[in-house]
């Protein structure tokens, strides 16, 4: 019986898991947060939570994020989420109608195009270059569209690992100023760097009112405990707030919320992040090399600077969905290109995840891939 979305077969070394190995979650902190709060007399957590999330934790994130983003963050600018994808939905379910015109990068993270689908909207992609998404591209379609929403992931990217400049940063946001309307930044990999820090977070514009950061804890801690947030200007704060969904559950996830707050309270949240860089930083540099030895002359990529993924380019006659049924062959995996488009594009591209495995496998996992490739 099953348990989780992650279930490769042993002998299979499946790089399109995106999520951290289970040898990699914090379960010992956990423990201890979990045995303080269910220790002590105060029960409020089990019974439905305050629509906006704890006040203690709200103030707890707002150090925390203030410290990640070297920018400050206000608690009245955060409301609690059930994860990223929660918030995401959210504020689809918000802020649009069926037909409304999203605009998203080219590639994006596939699960964000399942949500904008589930709300029936309009999804125009806008192409990504070594600097993030090109807000010349962008202006250009306002002259066609009048989008509700831009969808943006300006932190190394899922699946590219690209970073938007911070002067792209600041005329994506003027453009949505002009042409009133509203960015989505999911900034859930920005405290994920491995090499300098990156540009300060769209969520520093999110006090102007046309940029809703969103952020998780699934990347920094544990996917499992489904938190999150959204940072964005008070107005937009009281309108998920006061919906009917959040109003009638209590909030979202408050006994999340109550193992969550101890760690930021306590340093073991900074402590563990430090681990992770340190993990992840060390699996980027053996992937990197690995992959320059075994497919230095078949494919083209950027070494990653932070988050979880390479995005291989192969030569343009390889179809990536085809690659796959040999790479299984080869008891290897990964996540063609084609999924991450929304113009049915990018078939010679493939992501691979190197937050699953230890690096023994991702070697290995190179050379399985380099085979089937060859
Ligand atoms: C860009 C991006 N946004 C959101 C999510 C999902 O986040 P959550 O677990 O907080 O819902 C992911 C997970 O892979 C992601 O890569």
């Amino acid at each position: 019986m099953r348990v989780s979305q992650a279930n490769p077969a042993p002998d299979l070394i499946d790089f399109g898991i995106g999520q951290p190995g289970f040898d990699l979650l914090p379960a010992e902190l956990l423990r201890q947060a979990g045995q303080a709060r269910l220790d002590g007399k105060d029960t409020s957590f089990l019974n439905y939570g305050l629509e906006q999330g704890d006040e203690f934790l709200r103030h707890a994130l707002a150090r925390f994020l203030s410290e990640q983003y070297a920018s400050p963050v206000d608690p009245a600018h955060l409301f609690i989420s059930a994860g990223a994808s929660s918030a995401l939905a959210l504020i689809c379910m918000l802020y649009t109608k069926p037909g409304d015109v999203v605009l998203v990068e080219e590639p994006s993270y596939f699960l964000a195009l399942r949500i904008f689908a589930d709300y029936g909207l309009r999804v125009i992609s806008l192409p990504v270059d070594d600097a993030g998404l090109d807000p010349d591209a962008v202006e250009t379609i306002l002259s066609q569209y009048r989008p509700t929403l831009l969808y943006t992931i300006p932190t190394f990217q899922n699946p590219t690992g690209v970073t938007l400049s911070p002067t792209r940063r600041a005329r994506l946001a003027e453009l949505a100023r002009q042409h009133d309307f509203l960015i989505v930044a999911d900034e859930v990999y920005h405290s994920l760097s491995y090499a300098s820090s990156p540009p300060r977070p769209m969520a520093a514009y999110a006090g102007e009112g046309h940029v809703l950061s969103i952020g998780s804890f699934s990347k920094i801690l544990a996917p499992g405990l489904r938190l999150g947030w959204i940072q964005a200007a008070p107005e937009q704060i009281a309108r998920v707030t006061n919906c009917g969904l959040v109003d009638s559950g209590g909030g979202m996830n408050p006994l999340a919320a109550a193992l969550v707050r101890p760690l930021l309270e306590n340093g073991g949240q900074n402590e563990y992040l430090t681990e992770l860089r340190t993990t992840y930083a060390a699996r980027v540099n053996a992937l990197n090399a690995a992959l320059a030895r075994e497919l230095g002359d078949r494919a083209r990529w950027r070494r990653p600077e932070g988050g979880f993924f390479f995005w291989l380019e192969l030569l343009p006659e390889y179809d990536t969905d085809a690659l796959l049924d040999k790479a299984r062959l080869q008891r290897v995996s990964f996540q063609p290109g084609p999924k991450f488009s929304s113009r049915n594009g990018l078939h010679h591209c493939l992501r691979l995840s190197f937050a699953f495995y230890a690096i023994p496998q991702l070697e290995e996992g190179a050379r399985r891939l380099a085979k089937a490739v060859r």
